[in-house]
């Protein structure tokens, strides 16, 4: 054989065993129709250190999550997405990781973790850890190597660079936890840079070695049993390598910072190609990425799933956190931008770092009426939801209202204009006893007074509550092909009250109206675009505040309606 042909056939077996590998990945999670596992589940984040305390020092841990299990599972969730619980200081609450492969001993040990895994599987609910992937703590062993001389092995897996002259930081970088984002370190006479916290230094993601440590510990977690990551700010992961200045813009941010255009140092194009890489080992274990991927538009979240859909699965879509009032409208945009983007939706309306959409939405009167219409919105639409905990029983954010009782860092550097984020992260509500059941020992964060009514043990009982509409939902849009993955139609796009629309699968069609107003509305609905006039309009769910009249639907303040539309 010549060495042409040899080399032709080295690359022919090369080329085939890939193509065996890549579907031996896909076969693990796609049904028969080609739907993978992701698309047909829900997400369901929980913050460690609030969801339970098995050991009761007032944090959460892994024990009282495995102990919790059973209810996830009842709940009707498929998946829970973990917020970092690998050893840390806890500056940033687990945010800043000291060590990937391990877990930090206020949430327990590996076996802990290992076991945890093993009840998640023996009850349907998988498990997707967070990623840490554009900063390490400045007490992980890589910074502490690398702060230590200018020659060290470690040096170049940080951002350090001289100052622009005594005293002058390298440019104007600002941090997003406040003040300039370069910290100076005598030892080396140089800064280093931290998009966040200056204990939370940024990987060089353009340093070989930072890339296959990182990638290395995604292997060692899939070998562990997790089924993905969520991506923790996957936009910051590069910065302008000549470190150009950001074009100020007026005024100042609620840290006293002045406002600047993050040109140089988010958003680089690089950032695509690491999550094409991670995206190919994730596909090897058959794995789901999700990003947390900050955006304000559609066409810049469009960009993570990448231009062959290989990058990220779920880029989270966080526009309709910034929904700050109920409006038709507003959603109704906001929709049809996601559904049209391309890829497959992520919605989010609630996380660790958002205010809790009870009270974003809620009036003060109607708040568990609307609680139900969020849910009920988010739970139909053709996407994966992720929820945050607690939101099923409507917790509430129990805001600080004093400075020296604020916990999480930038609350103390912001307030009183940015307060932080303790009131979206207290303690799971279980029951209504005094520490709401998470703990016996006072919490780390305190419970807010309508843990009496807003709780699992209370919502359980009430068939009427909160959590009975999540479960019903939750159950209903796994039973129904419409729900799970049908096209979205909007109707009535005019209506400035009644958010409607259909979710055709096939020959099953699924009609959602939304009352977003404080006054009783009435909507009718013309199938026949869709040659469904004539047909019967059914309600799936009882007690939701909808009559339906021939084709004409009632609905209560707040009322919602899913029907089935059939002949
Ligand atoms: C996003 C996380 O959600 C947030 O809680 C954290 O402070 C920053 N990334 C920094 O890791
Ligand atoms: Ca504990």
């Amino acid at each position: 054989m010549t060495p042409k042909k040899a080399l032709f056939y080295v690359l022919l077996a090369l080329a085939s065993l890939t193509m065996v590998q890549s579907l031996r990945a896909q076969k693990h999670d796609v049904d028969s129709e080609g739907h993978h596992w992701w698309q047909h589940a829900v997400f369901y984040e929980v913050y460690p250190r609030s969801f339970a305390d098995s050991n009761n020092d007032g944090i959460g841990d892994l024990r009282g999550i495995t102990s919790r299990m059973a209810y996830l599972q009842d709940l009707g969730v498929d998946a829970i997405w973990l917020t970092p619980c690998f050893p840390s200081p806890q500056v940033d609450f687990g945010y800043d990781v000291s060590d990937y492969q391990d877990i930090d001993p206020m949430y327990g040990t590996l076996a802990d973790f290992d076991q945890m895994v093993r009840e998640g599987k023996r009850r349907d609910v998988r498990i997707i850890m967070d990623f840490v992937l554009n900063h390490t703590s400045d007490q992980h062993k890589w910074f502490l190597d690398s702060k230590s001389s200018k020659t060290s092995t470690h040096r170049n897996w940080y951002i350090w660079r001289d100052g622009q002259s005594k005293g002058q930081a390298p440019n104007n970088w600002t941090s997003n936890f406040g003040g300039s984002a370069w910290k100076f370190d005598p030892t080396t006479n140089q800064y280093y840079y931290h998009f966040f916290y200056a204990e939370q230094p940024d990987l060089n993601w353009r340093n070989p070695a930072v890339e296959k440590a990182m990638y290395d510990t995604t292997r060692w977690w899939y070998k562990r049993g997790v089924a993905g990551f969520r991506l923790d700010a996957v936009g910051t992961m590069f910065e302008d390598p000549d470190l150009r200045d950001n074009p100020v813009l007026p005024g100042t941010n609620a840290l006293g910072d002045p406002e600047q255009e993050r040109k140089y140092n988010t958003e680089f194009p690089e950032v695509h190609d690491a999550l094409r890489d991670l995206r190919t080992i994730a596909d090897e274990y058959g794995a789901v990425l999700i990003g947390e991927t900050v955006t304000d538009n559609i066409d810049a979240l469009k960009r993570y799933y990448g231009d062959h859909g290989n990058e990220l699965q779920m880029p989270m879509n966080f526009m309709f956190t910034y929904v700050n009032k109920l409006s038709a409208p507003e959603f109704r945009k906001q929709i049809a931008a996601a559904d049209a983007s391309g890829g497959w939706p992520v919605y989010v309306l609630s996380n660790h770092d958002a205010v809790r959409h009870y009270n974003r939405y809620g009036n003060g009167k109607d708040n568990d009426q609307i609680a139900k219409l969020m849910a009920t919105l988010y739970l139909t639409l053709r996407g994966t939801p992720v929820m945050y905990y607690g939101e099923e029983i409507g917790m509430e954010n129990n805001d600080p209202k004093r400075r020296e009782d604020v916990q999480d860092p930038v609350g103390r550097i912001g307030w009183p204009k940015d307060i932080g984020r303790d009131g979206e992260r207290t303690p799971m509500q279980w029951d209504g006893s005094t520490n709401a059941g998470f703990s016996e020992t006072k919490p780390w964060l305190p419970v807010p007074p309508s843990h009496k009514t807003h709780n699992v043990e209370a919502e359980s009982k009430d068939p009427n509550s909160i959590l009975q509409r999540y479960k019903r939902l939750l159950s209903l849009r796994k039973t129904n092909p419409a729900l799970r993955e049908g096209k979205y139609v909007v109707l009535n796009e005019t209506d400035s009250n009644v958010l409607s629309y259909l979710r055709i699968y096939e020959r099953q069609v699924v009609l959602i109206a939304l009352n977003m107003s404080a006054e009783p509305q009435k909507a009718t609905f013309d199938l026949s675009p869709q040659h469904l006039s004539g047909r019967t309009i059914k309600s799936l769910l009882d007690a939701s505040g909808a009559s339906i009249h021939g084709q004409e639907v009632s609905l209560e303040p707040f009322g919602t309606l899913v029907a089935e539309v059939s002949k």
